[in-house]
């Protein structure tokens, strides 16, 4: 690990919508754990955002914060290597929100994929919302008030990422120029003397008129070679190659989850719609209960008649916690009715509750004190803070609203 990578800010929210599942395990809080020992992070519980679509029903939402934090201390998310801590404890939030809003043109909030799709989806539910239509710039204002340069999300939000980029780019481009910095940067080109500024120009003309990045690289060589040009002139007119000014927003990248393919009960992907979840923190004999009940390969009806593991979703669960000696035995003992299908969910079953076992002992202690959760989330709400504040302070400055501070 590379101390650029320990600076490097990885930021992720989830929405509290009830107790997480081994897909949430194996597709998320994994690569959370890992993630943590190699950046700086900040993983926050999106209760705003779950009251976007669950507005009815809010205290259930208070209920599944609570839960979602200890199930994400049980998967190993460690509160001393990373930041956790509920949107709603953090107003900065909110306040970047408001002012991301006055410049994100409507088209872009009303052209993100989710917005149409999720109000298919939920027909149930009235989401002709003004807080819904701004469910992804709240998500903007998530990343940027830390400026995170990392964002591990799975495919869907990918879009969101994106417009996070859009609306800091925008807004750098609207507030990260002085007063004069135009005249400021066309003085400091005449500084270079008349040479330098003619080749300046063409370069930039370049890259602004072509994209050639080569003409970039060539223009910033020109500038940082600059004898007689001071330090502020030298960064405004690196600046100006770009179009942009200063950057007071940082664009974010995702971090694209590997898509987990997490299989459930029944084959299907593992979510909570389809009723096919084994519980994070299930308790052992519930969770044997639940694999002996599993469907199998429907054809194979008796004992003696042969299987096929393509067609069983036992099968798709070996692949996630078998290694090959385990594999090769499940397909050649359900090929030729060697084994039964019972003695096939021995093995998995034993693979799961290995797994969940030091998630359990780890729940245990958050289970009987509640304080325990409480206080890691406060002293990280008090961080995260700290760190949204001063983004507030500079953004708050550049959209003139210091008076009086
Ligand atoms: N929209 C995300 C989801 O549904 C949750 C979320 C909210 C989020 N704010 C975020 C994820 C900021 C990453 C960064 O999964
Ligand atoms: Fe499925 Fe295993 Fe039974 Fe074959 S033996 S049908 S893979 S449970």
């Amino acid at each position: 690990m590379s101390s650029v990578q320990l600076q490097q800010r990885v930021l992720s929210g989830m929405r509290p919508t009830g107790k997480l599942h081994l897909g949430h395990y194996h597709g998320v809080l994994k690569n959370w754990v890992e993630l943590q020992h190699d950046y700086d992070c900040f993983f926050f519980v999106a209760d705003w955002h779950a009251l976007t679509t669950h507005y009815e029903n809010p205290f259930m939402i208070e209920q599944s914060v609570f839960d979602m934090v200890i199930d994400w201390l049980a998967a190993g998310v460690n509160p001393g290597s990373s930041t956790m801590f509920v949107q709603s404890m953090v107003p900065e939030h909110a306040e970047l929100h408001l002012l991301l809003s006055m410049m994100t043109p409507l088209g872009w909030l009303e052209r993100v994929p989710t917005y149409k799709d999720q109000q298919e989806k939920l027909k149930e539910k009235d989401l002709a919302t003004y807080g819904f239509l701004g469910y992804p710039l709240l998500q903007s204002a998530d990343i940027l008030v830390y400026r995170a340069g990392l964002v591990p999300v799975g495919a869907d939000q990918v879009a969101h990422v994106e417009l996070t980029r859009e609306v800091a780019r925008r807004f750098n481009h609207l507030y990260g120029k002085d007063p004069g910095y135009e005249e400021q940067a066309e003085a400091a080109i005449k500084k270079m003397g008349k040479k330098s500024a003619k080749l300046y120009r063409s370069l930039l003309k370049r890259f602004q008129e072509q994209g050639d990045d080569e003409a970039l690289a060539t223009a910033r060589a020109l500038i940082i070679d600059q004898q007689n040009i001071s330090l502020g002139d030298r960064e405004r007119l690196l600046g100006f190659i770009e179009g942009g000014g200063k950057v007071i927003l940082t664009e974010p990248q995702p971090l694209l989850t590997a898509s987990s393919k997490m299989p459930g009960l029944d084959g299907q992907k593992m979510s909570k719609s389809y009723g096919n979840t084994i519980g994070l923190r299930e308790a052992p004999d519930e969770v044997d209960q639940k694999i002996r009940k599993m469907q199998t390969d429907p054809q194979r009806v008796r004992l003696t008649d042969a299987g096929d593991p393509d067609k069983c979703p036992v099968w798709n669960l070996h692949e996630v916690y078998s290694d090959e000696g385990v594999k090769n035995w499940v397909r050649q003992g359900c090929q030729s009715a060697g084994i039964g299908c019972l003695e096939c969910k021995k093995p998995l079953i034993e693979k799961v509750l290995e797994e969940q076992k030091p998630i359990h002992e780890r729940a245990r202690q958050y289970e009987e004190n509640p304080e325990l959760v409480t206080s890691i989330i406060s002293e990280g709400s008090e961080r995260a803070r700290d760190a949204a504040k001063a983004t507030l302070e500079e953004v708050r400055k550049v959209m003139g609203l210091s008076f009086g501070r």
